[in-house]
């Protein structure tokens, strides 16, 4: 089993450790020339963005020639999901796959506009995020399958949602709107953690490109907390207990 991944505090990739098998980052992935999987069976998973999948692994499910009998998508989530499985099996259709099996772990929210990372901590256990993952393990290792239908009409809501909202609020709020404090020290951190490589720092201080992946990973990863949005629910930044701050490295450089 292969797992191809992308995170940016460390859900998604413990998710996919905890399921198993070869994993492989996206980012990675993305800087070959080409990517060729080939396995029994193959999976993605990822953070939920917006009701749909990070830019970058839609961009990935374009790319990479996938070859396996069971291909599955989970998604790491904070509170809900719209359409984020229709979204899925439409990305692997348009791929030439058959989405066979789909699922989400309900995980901190990392979305700071809305939510308050010490809020969303002291709730976590509710979340029983290890049943939710055992499920998931089980399931494809019998290599259950789940059918839902997408009809016409949710297709062509669904790309109205795309083109009106999900997008244009994801170009909007990328990290060229970010403010950097003073109390920088100027460690780098943010750009080693940065799947896209949108992050320059010089002398002169933190430097955002405009390729951002709205990711947060920036955000969330600076030991000084001194990157900011304009909406924030609180200044507490997150990273999965079960990852390290060189795992993120690792999986984004
Ligand atoms: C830009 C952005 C948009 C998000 N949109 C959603 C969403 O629509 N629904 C949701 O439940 N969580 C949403 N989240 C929360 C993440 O999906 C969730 O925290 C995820 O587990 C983070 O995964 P990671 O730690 O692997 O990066 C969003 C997070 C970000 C940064
Ligand atoms: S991680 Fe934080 S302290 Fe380090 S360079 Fe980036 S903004 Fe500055
Ligand atoms: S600049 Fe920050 S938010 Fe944008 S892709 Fe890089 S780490 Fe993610």
């Amino acid at each position: 089993m292969t797992i191809c991944y992308f995170t940016a505090t460390g859900n998604s990739l413990y998710a996919a450790r905890q399921i198993g098998g070869t994993l492989l980052s996206i980012p990675q992935l993305m800087r070959q020339e080409t990517v060729q999987i080939e396995d029994d069976a193959v999976g993605i998973v990822c953070p939920c963005f917006n009701c749909e999948m990070p830019m970058m692994v839609r961009e990935f499910m374009r790319k990479a020639h996938i070859r396996t009998g069971y291909f599955f998508f989970i998604y790491t989530y904070g509170s809900g999901l719209g359409e984020a499985y229709a979204y899925a099996k439409l990305a692997a259709r348009e791929a030439g796959l058959n989405l066979s099996y789909v699922n989400a772990v309900l995980m901190v929210n990392n979305f700071i506009p809305f939510y308050d990372i010490q809020e969303q901590l002291d709730t976590l256990a509710e979340k029983k995020v290890e049943k939710q993952l055992q499920k998931i393990r089980d399931d494809i290792s019998l290599r259950v399958t789940v059918y839902f239908k997408v009809t016409v009409t949710m297709k062509a809501q669904m790309n109205m949602y795309h083109k009106k909202v999900a997008e244009p609020w994801l170009r909007k709020d990328s990290a060229l709107s970010y403010t950097v404090n003073n109390s920088c020290t100027r460690c780098g951190i943010c750009a080693a953690v940065c799947p896209a490589n949108n992050i320059s720092v010089t002398a002169e201080g933190v430097r955002f490109s405009d390729h951002c992946e709205v990711c947060y990973a920036c955000l969330h990863h600076c030991p000084r907390g001194a990157i900011h949005m304009k909406q924030e629910a609180g200044t507490k930044r997150f990273r999965n207990e079960h990852v390290s701050l060189y795992d993120i490295t690792e999986a984004n450089q």
